[in-house]
């Protein structure tokens, strides 16, 4: 048996990392490989920041002793290395599957060089297979969804066990189901023009290069 495809692909992600750069970690599954690689490329030597996407990716790169740069220090990032929850052959991704699309995109927005990494199942003509994360304050939040839903859209506040779950930012995040999105540049300038909208999960223009795997353990690179 061939390595795990997500593993293939954070690890091809991870030969980018050079010494002295200043590194944006991802969040997800298909992440954990790369982070996991960078954590021994350090032990190794390599002299990198980090800059993590989530709660959840800075307790992972502490455990590692990958060293981090506080977001408050950071002007610009060389390289970042996230997932995707569905992405198309024009780099428009849609991402927030785990919660963390705010501090993702934000990260994503002073990257010189992003890259995304995914398998081949999640590619598609259209976007809109999966559900559009929307990240939403909590006041009001029923108008929120009530425009959301304006848009053309099925709209659900996401749960965690019985209760809303809690994004990082203390917000809730609203999944969106699209039939189709066709024009997903519109469409994100269209939901971040609600009140109480705080950002949404299409990435569009965003991405430099996408690193997937056909399904057979062979490495797709889309740039
Ligand atoms: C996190 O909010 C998402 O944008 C992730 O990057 C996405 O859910 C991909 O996760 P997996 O690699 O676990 O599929």
């Amino acid at each position: 048996m061939g390595m795990n495809p997500k593993q293939l692909v954070g690890e091809a992600a991870a030969a980018h990392v050079k010494d002295g750069m200043i590194v944006g970690l991802g969040t997800g599954s298909t992440a954990y490989f790369a982070i996991l690689k960078i954590g021994e490329m350090v032990k190794n030597g390599l002299k990198i920041k980090g800059v993590p996407t989530s709660k959840q990716t800075e307790e992972l790169a502490t455990t590692l002793g990958i060293p981090l740069l506080p977001i408050n220090e950071v002007k610009k990032i060389d390289l970042t290395i996230d997932g995707a929850d569905e992405f198309d052959a024009h780099k428009n991704l849609i991402k927030g599957g785990g919660a963390a699309l705010l501090r993702e995109k934000i990260i994503a927005s002073v990257t010189d060089y992003y890259i995304i990494i995914t398998d081949a199942s999640k590619q598609s003509e259209v976007l809109g297979s999966f559900a559009l994360p929307v990240e939403v304050t909590p006041f009001a939040k029923e108008i929120t969804l009530m425009q959301l839903k304006a848009l053309g859209c099925e709209a659900t506040f996401r749960k965690k066990g019985g209760d809303l779950l809690v994004t990082d930012n203390q917000n809730y995040i609203a999944d969106c189901k699209f039939e189709r999105i066709p024009n997903p540049v519109e469409l994100n300038l269209k939901i971040n023009q609600i009140p109480g909208v705080v950002e949404n999960g299409l990435f569009t223009e965003m991405a430099d290069l996408i690193i997937s795997e056909d399904g057979k353990g062979n490495l797709i690179q889309i740039s």
